[in-house]
């Protein structure tokens, strides 16, 4: 019903329509250059020539808007409103880096229904979310947006966001939304982390690396995808026929809506690729994109590229049909507008409470010696200092319309609340901060860089803390109390000159509106901490870009023999990060049996065919108080006919356990886990050999099994 619909339409449209659907205007200029195109919105829905608009919102004023494009237009086709839902509509969750912290799909999940239903409510319907790019870069202020370094940690997160987003029933329900999987490839690969730079992958890197995450958001059913600002391999995303085409298109039979980024058609230009505005619209549409944001190469050129036979009529149509179905599934032709009266106008208890559960489970405790952490709750005096223990900057980059109007609640502000039985005496830095540092029997320092140094073009070169932080930590060192450092940031930093010196570190990223007391939920024990790092913590920013998965080298260094020669490393640094990939502390301990497997041994057709190979694993909680593991499986193949990344992770699952409590953990493996992708294959090639499997806390787990896959 709904495909005759569409063909009935697009055989009424004329041809100012049709690319007048392709097009997709802004409504203010906050996240992009230029923008701000409001007074021509209204005109265009009006004439028909408008498919979308962005960053709208507000059930009254996008309905207002809606009817003119239903009621007004000659075709009364329905807008569809975009926004940037990134970690929350009114409600924000933890950034999306922190939310990978939490090896958790539950958290990506439920900050995806709670936006869903808050942005829905208010006239959203399509989300540019989730960023599905792998990036081993912390200088790239974007790497807050994403899930971290590793593919298949972001391949989960990515699939379970889709989900989440778009429902069980599809977005047409009132309370979810379309997807949008971006920026469509490679953008994490920028050189040296500057946002917008090139970027060039081999092949094999990008089947291997990058493209996996997009592959699973289109598989989770991903509405649509957005094309990345960057560079690949010499030619700009957007124009880049082999990806759009070639794999999103062709390999993986993606048939939603190829939006481009703000300005990208365009930019083609600036890239030096397209001549002229006809040139860029030419090269993108060509290539596979369907819809331009903000830009208007493609509706201005359109129509004169289609009569001088630059582009195709049935490439046209293609593009308007699955613009025409997103509308579609989204409900639009049925139900164009919102109800005005039902839109939440803020958080709600509960969806605060789902904010604080989710803050909770994505802190990470780097260390905790002599077990400073957690606080005690009464009898005592805590001095909390710091530039970020009394801060409402909170939320984090790309937080929703919700940032302006519900400030989150401070550390400071959350302890007092949780622990009215503890004196404490807050100072902000300097000289005071010292002094209740030194009358205090423990002192927790809240220290690290706000929201707006990281997100888009919010690169940065330098990744320590400013220096007036680090000597506030060394101060309250000096002083010989007991302390806790708590660190709030939108990306991994580098910590190398303070952190000996701190017994606990909790690394609490930009939380969201439910930070403060989420941080006191965690700093006072009520909820144990148990997240894991996404990313990499580097000593120094010259061993960027840094991640666990490196590619075997032949003469790798050898930690244990630190001064031998000619091995690879740096003369001026210990080898290896300062925290791995993975690593996370627990209030309590565990132990983690060897990997074990029914019959490990399994035939590469029979791998080929979807079988799995389940491999078993035992954790233990052998402390004395209850808390999280996140048991993560690696897998490493020794000898390949391609080099292979030390080891790659293939699964993990976070447990919650009582003192005592044992569980068994299950991780099938199947032809994705075991193969890997050379330049060209589309599916993963497998070998006959040895696999080895690691299973354990993190990325250095030692415990091992062989697997052998038989020819
Ligand atoms: O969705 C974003 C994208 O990630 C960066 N440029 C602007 C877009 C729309 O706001």
């Amino acid at each position: 019903k709904d495909e005759a619909r569409i063909a009935e339409l697009v055989g009424r449209m004329s041809v100012a329509e049709k690319f007048g659907q392709l097009q997709q205007l802004a409504w203010n200029g906050e996240t992009g250059p230029g923008g701000g195109q409001n007074a021509l919105v209204a005109g265009a829905a009006r004439a028909g020539r408008l498919g979308s608009v962005l960053n709208l919102h507000g059930a009254r004023e996008t309905n207002a808007l809606q009817r003119i494009a239903v009621e007004e237009s000659p075709l009364g086709i329905p807008l569809v409103f975009g926004l940037d839902v990134v970690h929350g509509f009114w409600t924000t969750f933890p950034i999306p880096l922190a939310q990978a912290a939490s090896f958790d799909p539950a958290v990506a999940a439920a900050d995806a229904e709670v936006s869903a239903a808050e942005a829905r409510a208010h006239g959203v319907h399509w989300t540019f979310a989730p960023m599905a790019d792998v990036t081993r870069e912390p200088r790239w202020g974007r790497i807050a947006e994403s899930s971290g370094e590793d593919v298949y940690l972001t391949s989960v997160l990515t699939a379970a966001k889709v989900r989440g987003y778009q429902g069980p029933n599809g977005p047409a329900a009132p309370d979810r939304l379309a997807a949008c999987a971006k920026h469509f490839a490679a953008y994490g690969a920028v050189e040296g982390g500057r946002d917008y730079n090139t970027v060039d992958v081999s092949w094999q890197r990008l089947r291997n690396v990058y493209l996996p995450p997009f592959r699973a958001a289109v598989e989770a059913g991903a509405a649509t995808v957005m094309a990345a600002f960057t560079t690949v391999n010499g030619v700009p995303a957007h124009a880049h026929r082999e990806l759009l085409d070639g794999v999103l298109r062709g390999e993986w039979g993606f048939d939603g809506v190829v939006v481009s980024d703000w300005g990208g058609v365009h930019e083609l230009m600036v890239h030096g690729l397209a001549a002229d505005g006809a040139d860029a619209a030419r090269l993108a549409f060509t290539a596979g994109l369907d819809m331009e944001m903000a830009g208007t190469h493609l509706a201005e050129n359109g129509p004169r590229l289609l009569d001088a036979g630059l582009i195709s009529e049935e490439r046209l149509d293609e593009a308007v049909v699955r613009v025409l179905r997103l509308k579609s599934r989204l409900g639009l032709f049925e139900r164009p507008y919102v109800e005005e009266r039902a839109a939440p106008s803020g958080p709600t208890a509960a969806t605060r409470a789902a904010a604080r559960r989710a803050a909770a489970r994505c802190a990470v405790l780097l260390k905790n010696d002599g077990g400073v952490l957690p606080l005690r709750r009464t009898g005592g005096s805590l001095a909390v200092v710091g530039p970020y223990a009394d801060s409402p900057d909170l939320h984090g980059t790309w937080a929703g319309p919700g940032e302006s109007r519900f400030p989150a609640r401070s550390v400071l502000e959350s302890l007092s609340e949780a622990a009215p039985g503890l004196d404490i005496r807050y100072a902000g830095c300097g000289e005071e901060a010292v002094a209740a540092a030194e009358g205090a029997e423990a002192v927790l320092v809240v220290v690290g860089e706000p929201s707006a140094l990281s997100g888009e073009a919010s690169s940065r070169a330098d990744l320590r803390l400013p220096p007036e932080q680090e000597r506030l930590i060394a101060q309250v060192a000096d002083t010989g109390r007991p302390f806790a450092v708590v660190v709030v940031a939108g990306r991994p930093l580098v910590v190398e000159e303070w952190i000996d010196r701190a017994p606990a570190v909790l690394l609490a990223w930009h939380g969201g509106i439910e930070a403060g007391p989420a941080l006191a939920d965690v700093l006072l024990g009520d909820v144990p901490p148990g997240g894991k790092l996404p990313a990499t913590l580097p000593r120094s920013v010259g061993q960027l870009p840094l991640s666990y998965d490196h590619e075997r080298t032949g003469r790798p260094a050898d930690p244990d023999h630190p001064d031998r020669p000619f091995t690879s490393g740096y003369l001026d640094l210990p080898h290896g990060p300062r925290f791995p990939f993975g690593h996370g502390l627990s209030y309590t301990e565990f132990a983690i049996s060897a990997p074990r497997c029914a019959s490990p041994g399994i035939a590469v057709a029979d791998l080929a065919a979807g079988r799995r190979i389940e491999i078993t694993a035992e954790v233990t909680n052998t402390g004395t108080r209850s808390g999280d593991e996140v048991v993560q499986l690696y897998v490493h193949d020794p000898v390949a006919s391609q080099v292979q990344p030390v080891r790659r992770l293939r699964g993990f699952e976070r447990v919650t356990l009582r003192p005592g409590e044992s569980a068994e953990v299950r991780f099938p493996l199947g032809a994705e886990d075991l193969g890997f992708h050379t330049a060209n294959s589309t599916e993963p090639v497998l070998e006959p050999g040895r696999i080895e499997v690691y299973v354990g806390a993190d990325s250095r787990a030692t415990a091992r099994l062989d697997l052998t896959l038989t020819g």
